[in-house]
């Protein structure tokens, strides 16, 4: 059994993707959101999906303790995976060391193009003919970290920035669980 954990400070429409993909699955469980922003719609989605919410504040409890609380929370639940979707924070070395698990990330562009926010407007402010998404592990490095997917499309950038986000988020809806899946496979095969 591979227990998940999801960080996600946003719409949550990944961690949608992510526990509708897991919902049944007899070998590996979504055991918690932990989210970094109080009005994010994702803790509905969490709720809806009797997932457990563990609500950090980094204004209030400053990075240091918020990523001591948080690996205290992972070790807690015997987490073994953490799928970072939509996660609007940068996590420190002292931290990915600390908890010791696999950290996996989603990016909407073709790594090492555009990193950090608003990467989808990024590409299509630059004029790029593709577009794409990169599923990665996560290193000391902003959206660095060896790559496990990537998938592109063609950026038509006629059809307008609302439609080519659309399209990049119905490839991260469709990869990201799938490489999730793998990556449970691979713990859960570590451990047979
Ligand atoms: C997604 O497009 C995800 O790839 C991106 O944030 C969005 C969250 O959407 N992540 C990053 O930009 C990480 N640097 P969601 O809340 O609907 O899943």
């Amino acid at each position: 059994m591979a227990n998940i954990a999801i960080f996600a400070s946003g719409s949550g429409s990944n961690f949608e993707a992510l526990a509708t993909s897991f919902k049944g699955d007899k070998k590996n469980e979504v055991k918690l959101l932990i989210c970094n922003k109080k009005n994010a719609y994702v803790i509905e989605r969490a709720k809806n999906h009797n997932i457990k919410c563990e609500l950090i504040n980094y204004l209030q409890d400053g990075q240091l303790l918020v990523e001591k609380k948080v690996t205290d929370i992972i070790k807690h639940n015997k987490i073994d995976v953490i799928f970072l979707a939509g996660f609007m924070r940068v996590l420190s070395a002292k931290f990915i060391k600390d908890v010791g698990i696999p950290i996996i990330n989603i990016h909407p562009s073709l790594l090492p193009k555009h990193k950090g926010s608003d990467a989808i407007k990024k590409a299509y402010d630059a004029g790029d003919k593709e577009i794409g998404i990169s599923i990665h592990h996560v290193s000391e490095e902003v959206d660095g970290g060896e790559i496990i997917l990537q998938e592109s499309i063609p950026l038509e950038k006629e059809k307008g920035l609302d439609f080519i986000e659309s399209e990049v988020h119905k490839l991260e809806h469709l990869y990201y669980p799938q490489i999730a899946k793998q990556i449970c496979e691979e713990i859960n095969s570590k451990r047979n």
